[in-house]
């Protein structure tokens, strides 16, 4: 196979955005980072080095790194942090996947502004177009902090509640016009007219679901999380943080807007939020640019109209577009693309996710909200992270207390979990590291359920070294006797990171046939701070070919 190498510097670089300049956190002092573009079936080995005076670890997010767990990269999960100064070169291949991924930092809130796209060229033609497309266009939403953001974490951990909402929404790194002093940090893609175009959606944002759409644009929505889908049409789309989005845009449009700077067809992102409860409520634009022949030079000052929010971008709190968005997602299952949903379960889980506010575990300092703080748990379990790596314990087999295998299957307590409020029945949450262990080759179904206390928005709960399918979801309680009944075993969509509705349940099959030790997690990073998380430990099984790969030497010690 071929094997294409990349070198990342994780650095500090002064970055300007809304006339606040900060250092920010990059990779080689782009923000956002590089692009690795590589082709299905490679090898690819990146070798970072870590430039700066804290700890840092990158993960491939959704590669599904086959027996190379050591490269997937959270940090006390997989790997210790590569410590200042030190470098580590991840290896792994990428195989049997195709599409937008990404990459980002594992570590504390880095991913704020260490992430960039990871495209995985396909090894046969695209099976959703038979016109040639023009050019991929990677499109990463994120969010800007005037501040630092470590701080916002840090504070929002000493205060006992949430965080400091970010200052602005970003396109590629922008915020656009609708900001003060952004006018000229304005992402503008120029494209041909009557061309067919990829726009590869990443949501890197750290803390909010987003809507997107474009003015006068309908877009195809061909493959999610590096899966292909069943193409559909559709005026907007919603993503929540740590997903993928591949869409189809034919620049089709004749009718063209007036604007002195040229054909410009304003693309913006807003939140998707269900309650209101303190959050970014703003817009970011930034344009879709059609060539014309006699077109100027978009000038430096140039002026944007800051009106030109699409009509077609859904308002913030339409939980409708995003219920149905959502229960339009397929796999694609061809005969070339076949939808492997596991159609037997070997093991059930049923885990709920629930926020709380309560007192400190006796290591942790708590001044916040009268000696409480907000926890967040899975079956009561708020998940702390070691301070040496589990992948490492387990493969060595070291004795360890640092985490044990025995993860509820179930809540402690069983009760209405939509219906009334929680409040006194989920506050037994304990603090620990627990995970789940599964021998190799099983069937997991893991019922996540939200629960209605403190939650504001659906949860993104993201599984490391898998993808996995959507058999079901829905809203109130999981019933057991009724819904599997109702679950999809043909087509569900394949994804590595799925919306759990607030006050709702998702129903996900994942074939655990990768031997290691794998996060799951919510991928609002507030709620993974707040222990919003556990593991699962894939079993080695019979043969090298069913087990775990022996570590690099360089992996980093803790
Ligand atoms: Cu995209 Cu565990 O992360
Ligand atoms: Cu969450």
């Amino acid at each position: 196979p071929v094997i294409r190498r990349f070198q990342f510097n994780v650095e500090w670089k002064k970055v300007t955005r809304l006339c606040h300049t900060k250092q920010l956190l990059t990779v080689n002092g782009q923000y956002p980072g590089p692009t690795i573009a590589v082709h299905e079936g490679d090898t690819v080995e990146i070798k970072v080095n870590n430039c700066i005076n804290e700890n840092t670890t990158i993960h491939w997010h959704g590669v599904k790194q086959l027996r190379t767990g050591w490269a997937d990269g959270p940090a006390y999960i997989t790997q210790c942090p590569i410590r200042s100064g030190e470098s580590y070169t991840y290896k792994f291949s990428v195989i049997d996947q195709r599409g937008t991924l990404w990459w980002h930092a594992h570590y504390s809130w880095q991913r704020a502004s260490v992430h960039g796209a990871f495209i995985i060229y396909p090894r046969m033609p695209y099976p959703f177009s038979t016109f040639p497309i023009e050019a991929g266009i990677p499109l990463i939403f994120g969010e800007w902090w005037n501040g630092d953001v470590e701080e916002v974490e840090n504070e929002m951990l000493k205060s006992g509640g949430g965080p400091n909402n970010s200052d602005a929404y970003t396109i590629n790194g922008l915020p656009g016009p609708l900001y003060p002093c952004s006018s000229r940090d304005t992402f503008i893609s120029t494209v041909e007219r009557g061309k067919t175009y990829l726009l590869r959606v990443i949501n890197g944002a750290l803390n909010d679901e987003l809507f997107f759409a474009i003015a006068n644009h309908t877009l195809t929505v061909v493959e999610i999380d590096a899966a292909y889908t069943k193409p559909f049409n559709t005026t907007a789309i919603m993503i929540a943080p740590g997903q993928t989005t591949t869409l189809l845009l034919n620049t089709d449009q004749i009718q063209i807007p007036d604007h002195s700077s040229g054909i410009l067809f304003p693309m913006a992102i807003t939140p998707y939020v269900t309650s209101s409860f303190p959050f970014n409520n703003s817009t970011s634009i930034g344009f879709l640019r059609y060539k014309s022949r006699k077109m100027n030079k978009l000038k430096r000052k140039t002026k944007f109209p800051s009106n030109q929010i699409p009509e077609n971008l859904p308002d913030m709190k339409d939980t409708a577009f995003a219920t149905a968005f959502s229960n339009k997602l397929r796999s694609l299952n061809s005969p070339l693309y076949p939808c492997n949903v596991p159609k037997t379960v070997h093991k059930r889980v049923f885990v709920t996710i629930s926020l709380n506010l309560q007192n400190c575990p006796s290591r942790k300092s708590c001044k916040g909200l009268n000696g409480k703080r907000f926890f967040a748990s899975m079956n009561n379990q708020s998940f702390i992270r070691p301070d040496s790596s589990i992948l490492e314990s387990h493969y060595r087999k070291i004795a360890t207390n640092s985490y044990s295998t025995d993860f509820p299957e179930k809540p402690i307590t069983v009760f209405d979990y939509t219906g009334v409020n929680p409040l006194t029945k989920n506050m037994n949450t304990e603090f620990g590291t627990k995970l789940l262990a599964v021998p190799y080759g099983t069937n997991l179904e893991i019922v996540f359920q939200g629960t209605n206390f403190l939650s504001v928005e659906n949860h993104p709960i993201h599984v490391h070294g898998h993808n996995f399918f959507v058999v079901g979801r829905g809203f109130g309680n999981f019933n057991a006797g009724r819904d599997p009944a109702k679950y999809n075993l043909v087509d569900p969509p394949e994804r590595n990171t799925v919306a759990v509705p607030r006050g709702g349940w998702a129903a996900i099959r994942i074939k655990a046939d990768n031997p290691g030790v794998w996060f799951i997690h919510c991928h609002l990073e507030e709620h993974t701070s707040w222990g919003l998380a556990m593991g699962l430990i894939v079993r080695n099984g019979a043969g090298d070919s069913k087990s775990l790969l022996p570590p690099p030497d360089d992996l980093p010690l803790c």
